[in-house]
């Protein structure tokens, strides 16, 4: 039977694995452990020869049907094992049609268009040729000045964790090996997102309790979704590289959690451990690195270079390696791959033009979107405007509209805002100008990569061409009844080697926006940005600002379908927005203080300046409004291990339908440690028509209520007595106490 149709038993996958494994040399087994970089900026051997000699197992940074089919036969027909390749790229949030960026994703605080969207990536992936894609990225990142922060789920655990299984089922399906699905890769493990200062790269420290209860927890939901790879993160973890951790490689994810899949490094990482001043040269990195436990080496060539010698004069185990092969040819069995090694070369265009696709893309734009202000109900603007102004420098940028970290080689295609509103209004006058350019002060080494996909190369604006710019748009903007301000960040101002020390909004954009404002007509700002900005001017002055995100390919037509009413927005913020760059990191899970907002003797922790987020964690607004009522939890006292269950009911109070998402927070009032006044233990989207009332349930059981003690070292649900909230944000105020003994 075709074993696209049917799931392999693990006993015949295992027996499979044996066959093969035992008529490998070692050069052979060595070669499934390489990941070769398939572009042309890789110096080096051509990658058929290195394929012809079985160097390699796998190959990235290739996207093309033909070349993959080329490569494929090269390695099934020439090399000594006749092993087919894993193609893997990095396909993060779509491969042609690119849906909103992780961040956004997760501020749409729905796990079901999460998986749908990483679905039709697959689907799209997988009809190019590709097996494997290095997402999800499952970083917790509380600082908003890191780049990164945008590949991931936000600040929170539970939330990450919900994202995390959402996106590894969307990819694999419901098993390694399910048809049109790719192998899914939880990276970077661990604790890549609290880089010292938000400093892409930079040394990351972490106390274990911080790890297990926050970082760690998408991970860990990764591998019980079943994930089949990880990725070691780059950097030092607590002073020893993330590449070559013992500790978190085999004794945390796989002697802890039962990971059975294959951990790749990241790029480069593991000849890197000798630049970063850990192993001696690359002979000590390649002994570290595997024998911590990574398995497949991207790209550095340290493993083909230095592991034959390594075992043949024994100082490395056999027994490693042929684990290690294991791992990767139990990932191709089950990937079907020697059934079917090669990909059809007409199927990606039949894939990418089926009209569902465009279509998914667009409702999860939709749900992504967050409205952060409505003075007045602004919005919804009516579809009988006569006259439009489109003002700033990423309404018509179509690369950040699609945003950071699109397909290698990828054109931009999306539809911007401005093209979006001029859709929706085809009676009105739309007038655009972008006003002065928006760039890097330094420019990011990936721009000269064509993987960022970014702004065509251009010589910056003088001064006098940006003045001009600024007074056309001006100018434009007097013209027109209303103005929308779409405002924010270029893609590559976001994403990989891409933080920065500030989160206004870059160039004179502020500034546009105060000498639009001053017109004294109907301003709207809509966003778009891969991280949490400071827009404190705009939060007082501009009645209306909805977060966009980087909304993908459908972006502008979901943006005009928020502004015009024909979607109402419910997404909520997935990391709170602070007030100044220098307040990262900032989060809501913080402990309590000796000194805490109640107290007499409160210190406003900063004397020139509220250290509050601007708009904090899992807030949202609504063209509607709901009323979260009747909080019950069905008992006030349980004994450790007992689960009990909150409900409460939600109403939509409102005129028109719209979606509330309800959150569960709890602290923990006393016990082993101290715990954070408040974190999140449960949500869920609700949509509700105008009068209607739904009821939501969560519970609280040993995981929800347990934590990793730092004072015992160990795993603990004290007897404790606990706060609930139940509400609409971070902030909510409906309470309940529970005890338990
Ligand atoms: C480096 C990035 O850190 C990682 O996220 C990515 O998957 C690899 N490069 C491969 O492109």
């Amino acid at each position: 039977m075709d074993i696209h149709t049917t799931i392999p038993a693990d006993a015949k996958v295992k027996a499979r694995v044996e066959a093969l494994l035992s008529g490998m040399s070692l050069e052979a087994k060595i070669g499934q452990l390489v990941q070769l970089g398939g572009a042309d900026f890789i110096p080096g051997p051509k990658p058929e020869d290195i394929i012809r000699r079985g160097g390699a197992g796998s190959v990235l940074w290739l996207n093309d049907t033909k070349r993959f089919n080329e490569l494929q036969k090269i390695a099934v027909e020439e090399s000594p094992s006749k092993i087919p390749l894993l193609f893997a790229l990095d396909v993060i949030h779509g491969y042609r049609t690119i849906f909103p960026v992780p961040l956004a994703m997760a501020a749409s605080w729905d796990p079901s268009t999460v998986e749908r969207a990483q679905a039709i990536a697959a689907r799209e992936a997988r009809a190019a040729g590709l097996h494997w894609t290095f997402a999800p990225m499952l970083d917790i990142a509380r600082d908003a000045r890191w780049g990164r922060i945008v590949e991931g789920a936000g600040e929170d655990p539970c939330l990450g964790a919900a994202m995390a299984a959402a996106q590894v089922r969307g990819f694999q399906g419901d098993y390694l090996g399910a048809p049109d699905h790719v192998v899914a890769c939880a990276k970077h493990f661990a604790g890549y997102g609290a880089s010292d200062g938000g400093r892409d790269y930079d040394p990351v420290y972490l106390p274990e309790g911080q790890l297990r209860n926050v970082y760690f927890p998408p991970f860990r939901a990764a591998v019980e979704a079943g994930v089949g790879t990880f990725m070691s993160a780059y950097m030092d973890l607590n002073d020893v590289p993330a590449s070559g951790n013992r500790w978190l490689l085999r004794d945390v994810l796989r002697g802890e959690w039962g990971f059975q899949g294959f951990v790749v490094s990241d790029a480069f990482a593991v000849g890197n451990l000798v630049i970063q001043g850990f192993a001696r040269d690359g002979r000590d990195a390649a002994f570290r690195a595997l024998s911590a436990g990574l398995d497949m080496d991207m790209a550095s060539g340290t493993y083909l270079e230095h592991l034959a010698g390594l075992v043949e004069d024994g100082t490395l185990d056999m027994a490693l390696i042929d684990d290690a092969v294991r791992a990767v040819l139990a990932i191709k069995v089950r990937m079907g791959l020697f059934e079917q090694p090669y990909t059809d070369e007409s199927l990606l265009e039949q894939v990418v033009a089926l009209p569902e696709h465009r279509s998914a893309a667009r409702i999860a734009a939709q749900r992504s979107m967050v409205l952060l202000r409505n003075e007045g109900r602004l919005l919804p603007l009516a579809k009988d405007l006569k006259h439009v102004a489109v003002i700033g420098p990423v309404a018509d940028s179509k690369p950040a509209t699609e945003g950071s970290w699109m397909v290698f080689g990828h054109v931009p295609a999306a539809v911007t805002v401005l093209e979006g509103i001029r859709a929706k209004l085809p009676g009105a006058t739309v007038e655009y100008a972008p006003g002065p350019e928006i760039r890097r002060d330094i420019p990011s080494w990936m721009e000269n990569l064509d993987i960022m996909n970014s702004e065509p190369r251009k010589a910056p604006q003088t001064p006098a061409e940006a003045e001009t710019a600024f007074q056309t748009a001006v100018e434009t903007a007097r013209r027109a009844d209303v103005i929308i301000m779409v405002l924010g960040e270029n893609a590559s101002m976001s994403g990989e080697a891409a933080s920065r020390a500030s989160l206004d909004l870059p160039g004179r954009q502020e500034e546009l926006l105060k000498a639009v404002a001053a017109l004294c007509k109907p301003v709207v700002l809509v966003l778009l940005n891969g991280r949490p900005l400071s827009i404190n001017w705009a939060a007082e002055n501009i009645p209306a600002i909805l977060e966009a995100w980087q909304p993908g390919t459908e972006g502008g037509h979901a943006v005009a379908d928020i502004l015009f009413g024909d979607a109402n927005p419910g997404g909520k913020l997935p990391v709170a927005f602070p007030r100044k760059g220098s307040h990262a990191p900032l989060y809501y899970a913080r402990n309590l203080t000796h000194s805490p907002e109640s107290s007499p003797i409160y210190n406003p922790r900063y004397w020139d300046g509220l250290p509050t987020p601007l708009y904090p964690f899992g807030f949202g607004l609504s063209y509607t409004t709901f009323a979260i009522t009747d909080l019950a939890v069905s008992a006030a006292q349980v004994r450790v291990g007992d689960t009990v269950s909150v409900t409460a009911s939600v109403t939509n109070t409102g005129a028109v339908a719209g979606d509330e998402v309800v959150q569960l927070y709890i602290h923990q009032r006393a016990g082993s440690d101290s715990r954070p006044m408040r974190e999140l233990k449960g949500f869920e989207r609700v949509t509700l028509q105008p009068g209607e009332t739904k009821t939501v349930t969560f519970r609280l059981g040993p995981s929800e209520l347990g934590y990793w003690s730092t004072n015992l070292g160990h795993w603990v649900q004290d007897a404790a007595a606990f706060d609930l909230w139940v509400g609409a944000d971070s902030l909510a105020e409906l309470h309940a106490e529970l005890v338990v003994e």
